[in-house]
């Protein structure tokens, strides 16, 4: 099955030769053609280029894009999208004063969410998450990582893991796991969490490992949260039983997590909005993709996460949505992308990297997605008419996704 786009306006984010992230001030390059075609094949990208230069062969459909640019999809290396409860009573609670970690020594934050996780039954998570995954789909994004995490018990991350699981099998969309058992610290362990740090070891890595339900592993290692040593402890089962750390890390406070990550060879770690030269000289020369998470900041009105500063010393950044009901319920990664230039600075070139490229990287997978190329996967989408690549970022809050073609199949 050959599939002709035409007369796209621009083609945004094009590569020749494909790299597995952008760091520093590769971040700013970003290649477009102007005036041109994608010619897919079934679910591969085959060739693009200028109009003038489109393959003399058969096409089984043509999709005309005129006035319009096609984008490689979202990548959103960071989201708890499987849930059972929204949290808009706590919300309330923190304008009024409450802090996101007085609400969690209370009971509530990711407690509230694992009791009606643990009430909940698979088959309803699943439906609650399928619908979430159908419209972060048409908003753009084309590939995600899901964390489990509101179950905190073996069963109930048992629960969520399988979920993420059938998602995997039956989405359109390239899907990465992780498993957040250490998310938080459940009631009955206050006092005495190593017994619960225990018991993500000893009992839920090993069955997690065994029904292969994680690519991910994953601790927040923070400040009221869980330790450097419970974290090492931790990723090192993890490491045993083949899934690689990717972590949260620095969102309250300097919490050691960015190095602990880096040690360990994590992927990326998350949040950083915390971060001193200390930590910025441990991820350089690293593997690991520091990964921003704006929506998080924004809602619970959190410092900014010294990105400039990450990028003009040389480092990659991602950017991801954090898409969860308790500090960042938004599916949306056009506004991750304003975000990115409005509060972080971020050019529109860099910050298109941050939620394409270097989001892919921070979950394994910018070989395949990511960018514009011969022979990745054909994920992309067709925008509504707009002027520029600019106006994706300018435009903020506005959707600006017009048609989403994944796997080179029209969604
Ligand atoms: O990434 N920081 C830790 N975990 C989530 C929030 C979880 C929640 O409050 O439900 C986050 O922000
Ligand atoms: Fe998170």
């Amino acid at each position: 099955m050959r599939t002709l786009v035409k007369n796209i306006k621009e083609l945004v984010q094009v590569e020749y030769q494909p790299k597995l992230c952008a760091m520093g001030k590769e971040m700013s390059r970003m290649e477009t053609v102007k005036d041109a075609y994608l010619l897919v094949e079934d679910d591969t990208i085959a060739a693009f280029g200028p109009m003038t230069e489109i393959p003399n062969t058969h096409f089984d459909r043509e999709v005309d894009a005129t006035g319009r640019m096609v984008f490689p999809s979202f990548c959103d290396s960071h989201t708890h999208l499987v849930y059972a409860n929204s949290r808009e009573l706590e919300f309330v609670d923190k304008i009024r004063g409450l802090s996101y970690e007085e609400i969690a020594k209370r009971g509530g934050g990711i407690l509230n969410s694992a009791k009606a996780t643990a009430a909940a039954s698979e088959e309803e998570l699943y439906d609650m998450a399928q619908q979430r995954l159908h419209e972060v789909m048409h908003l753009g994004t084309g590939a995600i990582e899901i964390k489990s995490g509101y179950g905190l018990t073996t069963e109930s991350e048992l629960k969520l893991l399988r979920v993420i699981r059938r998602l995997k099998e039956n989405s359109p969309l390239t899907i990465k796991s992780n498993f957040l058992g250490a998310h938080g610290i459940p009631m009955e362990y206050r006092g005495h969490q190593e017994d619960y740090v225990d018991l993500v070891i000893n009992e839920m890595i090993p069955k997690v490992a065994a029904e292969g339900l994680a690519d991910f592993i994953d601790v927040f290692c923070d400040q009221g949260f869980f330790t450097v040593e419970d974290t090492e402890r931790i990723l090192e089962a993890g490491i045993r039983y083949g899934m690689k750390p990717k972590i949260h890390a620095n969102e309250m406070a300097i919490s050691g997590g960015v190095q602990v990550g880096v040690k360990h060879g994590a992927i990326s770690v998350d949040h950083l909005e915390q971060m001193g030269d200390a930590e910025i000289e441990a991820l350089k020369g690293s593997e690991t993709m520091p990964t921003i998470l704006p929506g998080c900041a924004f809602f619970l009105n959190l410092p900014l996460s010294p990105a400039r500063k990450m990028i003009d010393a040389g480092l990659p950044v991602a950017m991801a949505s954090d898409y969860n009901p308790g500090t960042s319920p938004s599916n949306n990664m056009q506004l991750i992308l304003s975000m990115a230039c409005i509060r972080y600075r971020l050019t529109p070139e860099e910050a298109i990297n941050a939620v394409t490229l270097n989001s892919a990287y921070a979950m394994g997978v910018s070989r395949e997605v990511g960018t514009i190329a011969v022979g990745k996967r054909a994920n992309f989408y067709i925008t509504k008419p707009i002027p520029s690549y600019e106006y994706m970022p300018y435009a903020f809050g506005e959707n600006k996704v017009e048609r989403v073609f994944l796997n080179g199949k029209e969604v």
